[in-house]
């Protein structure tokens, strides 16, 4: 072994073990202290979810949305973007159509919460249901549990005469058009483009045509 073997192998040592040390630095810089669950902010929760009663005790910053999917294990409402932009998580809350992922769980004291699994069951389903498998209203499927309580909820509003951005008369009805059910279920991102079904699945339930 020559002088300069010695020396490279000599200058190797020194720069993995520098390596190393800053590693072990880097992992102390960012490691966590472990928080044990009991001392998390928590509170009871209870909410009528399809009709049942269901008393919750909850981190206070769960969502609504991973209440259901995460302790009721209602898995039906699906969690797209988590921020309110694809409409994956909608549900209907008091009989008003929500974004679960944008609302905290214990803001729902006593809500009554409606899910996909409370429209319709797969013997009995929900006109809006079956009107989605009639006409092919989806693709992979992953929207279609909050385009279906969205448009249940849209019929509703149209129903109620509650105006949208493209209502001409405000004065005194909305009526269905497909003018109005696109700008209403505008909320609902549907990654295969399934729109144009979607819309003869709401009309053909509407009973009107758009
Ligand atoms: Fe809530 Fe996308 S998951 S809007
Ligand atoms: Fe696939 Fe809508 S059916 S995202």
């Amino acid at each position: 072994m020559t002088k300069h073997d010695i020396e490279v192998t000599r200058r190797g040592v020194l720069a993995t073990g520098a390596a190393t040390a800053a590693v072990l630095a880097v992992q102390a810089a960012y490691a966590q202290p472990i928080v044990p669950l009991a001392s998390l902010p928590s509170a009871k929760v209870s909410l009528v979810v399809n009709g049942h009663n269901e008393d919750l005790t909850l981190d206070t910053r769960t969502t609504l949305l991973d209440a259901l999917r995460e302790h009721l294990h209602l898995t039906g409402t699906k969690k797209g973007c988590d921020h309110g932009q694809c409409g994956a998580c909608t549900v209907m809350v008091n009989g008003r159509r929500i974004n679960s992922c944008l609302t905290l769980a214990v803001m729902h004291q006593g809500d009554k919460v409606t899910t996909i699994e409370g429209l319709g069951t797969p013997e009995q389903l929900h006109p809006m249901q079956a009107a989605f498998i009639k006409h092919d209203g989806y693709q992979c499927g992953y929207c279609t549990p909050g385009q279906i309580c969205s448009a249940v909820a849209v019929l509703a509003e149209i129903k109620a005469d509650i105006p949208s951005h493209v209502t001409g008369d405000l004065l005194p009805h909305a009526s269905f058009s497909a003018d109005e059910v696109r700008e209403r279920m505008s909320g609902n991102i549907c990654r295969c483009g399934a729109y144009s079904n979607i819309l003869d699945a709401i009309t053909e339930v509407s009973g009107e045509t758009a």
